[in-house]
C-alpha cells in the first residue's frame, strides 16, 4: 500500500480516516479530495496539512478532477450528500450527481488506473415502511424490539443483511443501493476489488452535526453552545433508537478488510455499534445533560418526517464472524470526546453550530 485517495476527505469520516491512516502508516501517501460543500469541512484542512496529508480541491462529479490524482492503491469513497432527508421537496440533482454519478466516476477512475475500493454505504438502503412496521414496544425511555420477532432479517441483535430490500428507502438510500450494484458489477466485469460497508450512525469529534445529519454532535452542541432541540416524529416522545459507531472503530475494521481484500471482495456488511451501543433520543438527552452539566430546551414535533424511522440497530454478526471485529468505543465515551472537542475549539465551532 503506497497511496490512498479519500474522496470527501475533508468531511467528518474522510478526514478522520485520513489522519488515522497517516498515524498508523506513516510511509503511505494519503490524498484527500473534497469540494468543501459541507459547512465546517474547511476546518479540517489545517489539521490534514499539519499531519502530512495532502489535499486537492476537487469534485467527484467531474471525472477530470479525479484524472488529476494519478495512480492509487486504494480509493476510500467518503464524499456524499449524507442526509437521508435530501431531495424531499427540492431538486435531487446534487444528491444523485454526487452520490451515484460521483461514485461511477470513481469506479471509472479505478477501472482505468487500477486500485481497490472501500465504499461507505448506509443502513438507509433498508426500506422505510418495513422499518416502521417492526414489532416495537416502548420500555422506559426507548423503543425495544419485542421478543422473538418474526420479521426476516430482524432479531434481538438488530437488523441483518437478510432484511428485505423491497420498498421505498429515500433518494439518499436509493443512490447508495444503486452504487452497491454498480460496484458489484465492476467487480465482476472489470476485476475491481471492493468492499461495501452499510454503516449505521457514525459519530466522533469533528462531525459538524446538523438537524438532518449527525445527531450526536448536534445534541452535544445545543447543550454546550445553547439553542433548542426537538424530538421529531413518532409522537414527539424521543423514544426512537439508533446504534452508534465511533469512526475509529470503523478504521479498525477497514484495516482488516483492506489487508485481506480477497476475502471480502464484493461483499456487503452491515456495520454499526450494535445493540450494546444503541441509544434513544431521550436517553441521549440524559447522557449529554450529565456530561456537559447543562440542560437544553427540547420541543416536541409529533408529526413524522417522510424518511424518519423509529428504530435501527445493526446486527453485526456477519462482519464479526468474518473478521472477529467488534466496536470498542461506547456512546458515553463518544459523547465525552465530542464535548471535549467543542470545548477545545469553541470559537471556531460556535459559528458552525450556532445557526
Ligand atoms: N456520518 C454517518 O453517520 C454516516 C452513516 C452512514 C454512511 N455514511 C457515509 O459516509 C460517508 C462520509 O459521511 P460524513 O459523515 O463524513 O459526511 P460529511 O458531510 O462530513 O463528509 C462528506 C464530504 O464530502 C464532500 N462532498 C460533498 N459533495 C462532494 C462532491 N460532489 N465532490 C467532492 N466532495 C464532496 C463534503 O464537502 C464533505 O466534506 C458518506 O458517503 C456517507 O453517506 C455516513
Amino acid at each position: 500500500m503506497k497511496r490512498i485517495l479519500i474522496t470527501g476527505g475533508a468531511g467528518f469520516v474522510g478526514s478522520t480516516l485520513a489522519l488515522l491512516f497517516k498515524q498508523h502508516y506513516a510511509d503511505v501517501d494519503i490524498l484527500c479530495l473534497d469540494n468543501l460543500s459541507r459547512r465546517g469541512s474547511e476546518l479540517n484542512l489545517p489539521r490534514l496539512k499539519q499531519h502530512g496529508v495532502s489535499f486537492m480541491h476537487g469534485d467527484v462529479r467531474n471525472p477530470e478532477d479525479l484524472a488529476r490524482v494519478g495512480e492509487v492503491d486504494w480509493l476510500i469513497e467518503c464524499s456524499a450528500e449524507p442526509s437521508v432527508h435530501a431531495g424531499f421537496g427540492e431538486s435531487p440533482a446534487y444528491l444523485i450527481n454526487t452520490n451515484l454519478n460521483g461514485l461511477i466516476n470513481c469506479l471509472e477512475f479505478l477501472r482505468m488506473q487500477g486500485g481497490n475500493l472501500v465504499f461507505l454505504s448506509t443502513s438507509r438502503v433498508y426500506p422505510i415502511a418495513t422499518l416502521r412496521h417492526l414489532p416495537l414496544i416502548p420500555q422506559n425511555q426507548r423503543l425495544c424490539i419485542e421478543n422473538k420477532p418474526t420479521v426476516v432479517g430482524c432479531s434481538e441483535k438488530g437488523i441483518s443483511e437478510a432484511f428485505p430490500l423491497e420498498g421505498n428507502r429515500s433518494l439518499y438510500g436509493a443512490t447508495k443501493l444503486s452504487g452497491e450494484l454498480f460496484i458489484q458489477e465492476y467487480c465482476h466485469m472489470y476485476g475491481l476489488q471492493a468492499v461495501i460497508n452499510r454503516c449505521g450512525v457514525l459519530a466522533g469529534a469533528w462531525q459538524m452535526g446538523k438537524v438532518d445529519q449527525g445527531f450526536i454532535a448536534l445534541w452535544v452542541a445545543r447543550h454546550f453552545f445553547g439553542g433548542k432541540l426537538q424530538y421529531m416524529g413518532f409522537g414527539g416522545e424521543g423514544l426512537q433508537v439508533r446504534d452508534v459507531l465511533h469512526v475509529s472503530d470503523l478504521f479498525q475494521l477497514l484495516q482488516l478488510q483492506m489487508n485481506q481484500i480477497q476475502d471480502h471482495n464484493g461483499a456487503i456488511y452491515n456495520v454499526g455499534g450494535g445493540m450494546k451501543n444503541s441509544i434513544s433520543l431521550c436517553e441521549l438527552t440524559s447522557l449529554v445533560t450529565k456530561t456537559t452539566g447543562n440542560s437544553c430546551d427540547i420541543g416536541c414535533v409529533p408529526e413524522t418526517r417522510e424518511a424518519d424511522i423509529p428504530f435501527y440497530v445493526t446486527d453485526i454478526t456477519k462482519v464479526n464472524q468474518k473478521t472477529a471485529w467488534e466496536p470498542k468505543i461506547s456512546i458515553p465515551m463518544i459523547v465525552e470526546e465530542v464535548y471535549a472537542w467543542m470545548q477545545q475549539n469553541k470559537n471556531a465551532l460556535e459559528t458552525i453550530f450556532n445557526l
